[in-house]
């Protein structure tokens, strides 16, 4: 796959590392400036938002910028998007988080990860990931950063710090974050490799997708034509049809066809995508599930 550049409104080298890690194909440089605008919106997206726009001012290009935090449930959800000014990173922010929660048994919490993409056309494009979990009783491990000592995910018992930056590679909210941008960004990136126009043969075999069964059986499900538009879909963790906003993208892979739908819940931060791959002859070969719970 050819590489694409992109600048990331960051000074931090281990996040650009880890971001082209985590976005095959992707050459990523940090725009390491002094002068970044401060961190003060209210959201995790509007403090990536501002970063990346910041960065329009200084990089021509794809730009990505990623804002993150975590949310103690019994904490009202805070540190939350205050995550990175709670205290100095490391051991004073997670002595802090201890002494706050004290002997609390709940101790549940969650990260998140907001990446934004500007693209050259200034286009917007967002990735959301959550990484739910715990916060334990005592810093344990020592890869990682920030407050992988004391947080556990769902589903295991040892930290983040513990279970190491493989893990975390494939795990973590960036991670997510990063499948989720892949997803929603999905078919006009590789697209914009193939001279930014739909080749004929990627129509032909979308064409043919959704003559056939496969599409029709989709079709009830998601808006099928290019592009995005308010749907509604049902989120099976409230239980609720809610409003959502729906995109589909095509793009050509290899000889078969990759249509990504994306569906972003319009309350919360969630966001749910389907990678369906296409044969030649319009019938799915694969479908792939991404995002965040
Ligand atoms: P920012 O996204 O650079 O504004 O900073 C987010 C803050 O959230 C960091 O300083 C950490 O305190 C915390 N944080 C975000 N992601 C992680 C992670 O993967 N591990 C541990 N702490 C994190």
């Amino acid at each position: 796959m050819s590489l694409r550049r992109a600048v990331l409104c960051s000074r931090n080298r281990h996040k650009a590392r880890e971001l082209e890690r985590l976005l095959p194909g992707w050459e990523i440089e940090p725009l390491d400036r002094g002068d970044y605008p401060p961190e003060t919106g209210a959201t995790y997206v509007d403090n990536a938002r501002s970063k990346a726009r910041f960065g329009r001012e200084h990089a021509a290009g794809w730009l990505l910028a990623e804002d993150s935090g975590l949310e103690v449930e019994t904490l009202g959800g805070r540190p939350g998007v205050e995550s990175a000014r709670y205290a100095p990173e490391g051991a004073p922010a997670i002595a802090k988080l201890l002494a706050e929660l004290g002997g609390d048994e709940n101790r549940a919490a969650r990260y998140v990860s907001e990446l934004v993409a500007l693209a050259p056309d200034g286009s917007e494009h967002r990735g959301t990931g959550t990484l739910p979990g715990r916060i334990a009783h005592e810093p344990r491990g020592s890869e990682g950063f920030g407050y992988d000592p004391v947080f556990v995910p769902e589903g295991e018992e040892r930290t983040v710090a513990e279970l190491g930056d493989d893990w975390k590679e494939r795990n973590s909210h960036r991670a997510r974050a990063a499948r989720a941008l892949l997803a929603a960004l999905g078919g006009a990136l590789l697209l914009a490799a193939c001279g930014g126009s739909s080749p004929p043969s990627v129509e032909r075999t979308f064409a043919r997708f959704l003559a056939g069964p496969d599409g029709a059986t989709w079709a009830a499900r998601f808006p099928h034509q290019p592009g995005s538009r308010p749907c509604t879909t049902r989120d099976p963790l409230v239980k609720k049809v809610v409003a959502a906003t729906c995109s589909t993208a095509l793009s050509l892979e290899k000889k078969s066809v990759l249509a990504t739908f994306t569906v972003s819940w319009a309350h919360g931060s969630r966001v749910r995508a389907w990678l369906v791959f296409l044969r030649n002859d319009g019938r799915i070969a694969s479908i792939s599930r991404e995002g965040s719970q």
